[in-house]
């Protein structure tokens, strides 16, 4: 790839959102390049298990689908919004299986064969399409399969964004492309674009224990702020509430179907205990599942709880769950036998990047889609199974969107190369590798599941510590993959914690000791932070 390249449409992020959006687009004339930091594998989409929500059941409506989505979101999601995307599930999952992802099957009574749905947490119907319990690997290798194939995308892997380029003569601030690392040489590259869309995915990766794969470092949430976008209910974090606790498991998520299909919450003396805290039990919301582990842990002073799904039986267990099945195999727990130990783990990020249903942010020509974005969609805490969803209808509604503006959009003007010549080699790597255990280990104590006043305080003064080393670090020597993940990610948990300190009430994924009652006296709020110029690099 040459330094310089030009591109009607930039799209950093090849997960779900990212590659779905390409591919409608890349139905029109036009010369579209797809980035991504590692592997075009690399986001999450590629280890989503549960599945896709959508309403297929002959027992189930859409008005149910939002009626839940609504609850799970605790009075902040926004209803035109959740239509909007609940409506469109259907479509979407036709769209997929057009472009090859083969979901599991069912035999009805009388032989014909039709979707077998999951069920998931928050959710008062069975509605989730799923693929057993690798669904995210088939949508993202057939994806992937179907954009090598066109000739209007350009793939491009270990490419990651340093950051944007926006023109600020105009009256509305206008996206110009990106400067980018190309990881394998060293070099940072100019990319210019017509349009810029981040599919960068979330920050779980802010805490020490997460689901997510290395990606997820809120790369596009810091890069949007610094351009100037509005950032809003960072607060709300989501933690799964099962993930394989194990001394050499990394990140490896149990799914939430496997409590849809019976699987039942139990303290090491066997006592099943989430009938203490709702009624729905282990099929509650996340926030409050999470949070009842979390309560049992510290009271009893145990390293984790567990799930067993033992009772059913052997042949179900394996078809059903064949990819879980395998790897607690590997650490030596049968789960058709054992119960699986398991602990909360940073999970998603219901909040980002301030967007409408259009995908637009505060940036002429620069949309937002997919985990990056807060549309609205998931309020306080998301309902599993509705991400991959949101991540496939707001791929559709920013192609919508770009393919009614483009001729429209001016080519950029020139754009000066990347400037490396006050900078050397960096002679102490320690320093990046250290601040990143730091961050993540005291967003974990700080700003984890239950917070306070002081607690969120704690952690706002060591990320001013941090961002001033890492602001030092950065003006001195040459960007690294390491770096700029590092950089991205203090920005994040600074804004993490701005939106919770403004929260003085417990709502969703937000819980606060010091506000533990949701405030009714006034309507819900989101909350929404504007970046102001000084704070921007
Ligand atoms: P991702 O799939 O995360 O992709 C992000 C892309 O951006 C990657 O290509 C990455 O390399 C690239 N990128 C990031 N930063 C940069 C940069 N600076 N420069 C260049 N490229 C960059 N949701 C569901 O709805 N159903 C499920 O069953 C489900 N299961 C899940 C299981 C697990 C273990 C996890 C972690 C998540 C799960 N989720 C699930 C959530 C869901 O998978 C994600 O929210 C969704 O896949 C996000 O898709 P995305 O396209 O926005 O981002
Ligand atoms: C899971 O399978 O439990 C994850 C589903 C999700 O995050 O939506």
């Amino acid at each position: 790839m040459p330094n310089f390249q030009n591109y009607d449409v930039l799209i950093i992020g090849s997960g779900g959102a990212g590659l779905t959006l390409a591919l409608k687009l890349a139905e029109h004339s036009m010369r579209i390049a797809v980035l991504s930091k590692f592997a075009l594998t690399a986001g999450s989409t590629y280890y989503a298990q549960g599945g896709i929500s959508a309403v297929f059941g002959a027992d189930d409506s859409i008005e149910s689908h939002i009626e839940d989505t609504l609850d799970a979101g605790a009075g902040l999601c926004d209803p035109e919004i959740v239509r909007l995307t609940v409506t469109h599930g259907k479509s979407s999952i036709d769209w997929l299986r057009e472009q090859g992802v083969v979901f599991t099957q069912e035999q009805t009574p009388s032989g014909e064969s039709k979707l077998h749905l999951n069920r998931e947490g928050g959710h008062s119907h069975r509605r989730i399409v799923h693929t057993a319990d690798a669904t995210g690997k088939a949508v993202s290798l057939s994806l992937i399969e179907r954009a090598r194939e066109h000739a209007n995308i350009e793939l491009f892997e270990h490419h990651n964004v340093v950051e944007l380029i926006t023109s600020s003569r105009e009256a509305k601030k206008r996206i110009l492309g990106a400067y980018v690392l190309d990881s394998t040489k060293q070099q940072v590259r100019t990319i210019a674009a017509r349009v810029v869309v981040l599919a960068t995915g979330g920050a779980s990766k802010a805490y020490l224990y997460s689901t997510n794969p290395q990606s997820a470092t809120g790369d596009g949430i810091a890069l949007a702020w610094r351009a100037g976008c509005r950032v809003s209910n960072m607060e709300f974090m989501q933690f799964h509430p099962t993930c394989l606790y194990h001394p050499h498991a990394h990140s490896f998520l149990i799914s939430e179907a496997v409590r849809g299909e019976g699987g039942k919450l139990i303290l090491p003396d066997g006592s099943p205990f989430m009938q203490n805290f709702d009624p729905r039990e282990e099929l509650a919301p996340r926030d409050i599942v999470a949070r009842a582990i979390d309560h049992e842990m510290k009271k009893r002073g145990i390293d984790c709880v567990y799930l067993d799904i033992s009772h059913k039986s052997e042949q179900f267990i394996r078809e059903h769950f064949p990819t879980i099945y395998q790897q607690c195999l590997e650490f030596d727990i049968d789960i058709t036998k054992q119960p699986i130990p398991v602990v909360p783990a940073a999970h998603y990020t219901c909040g980002g990047v301030l967007t409408d249903s259009y995908a637009r942010t505060d940036i002429a020509n620069l949309y937002a889609i997919g985990e990056v974005a807060c549309t609205g969609l998931h309020g306080a805490n998301r309902m599993a199974s509705n991400s991959l969803l949101e991540c496939l209808v707001f791929a559709e509604r920013a192609s919508e969107d770009i393919l009614q503006n483009l001729l429209g959009i001016s080519p950029p003007p020139p754009i000066p190369d990347w400037d490396e010549s006050k900078v050397g080699d960096s002679d102490e790597e320690v320093v990046v590798s250290h601040n990143w255990d730091e961050l993540r280990r005291f967003m974990w104590d700080y700003v984890g599941i239950v917070r306070t006043d002081k607690r969120l305080s704690r952690a706002m003064n060591r990320v001013e510590l941090l961002k001033k080393e890492i602001a030092e670090y950065y003006s001195n020597f040459r960007v690294t993959s390491d770096l700029l993940e590092l950089r991205n990610l203090v920005i994040v948990a600074e804004l993490i914690i701005r939106c919770a300190q403004q929260r003085k009430e417990s709502r969703g994924l937000h819980y606060t000791l010091d506000y533990p009652e949701t405030d009714n006296s006034k309507p819900a709020q989101n909350t929404v932070l504007t970046p102001c110029p000084t704070e921007r690099r």
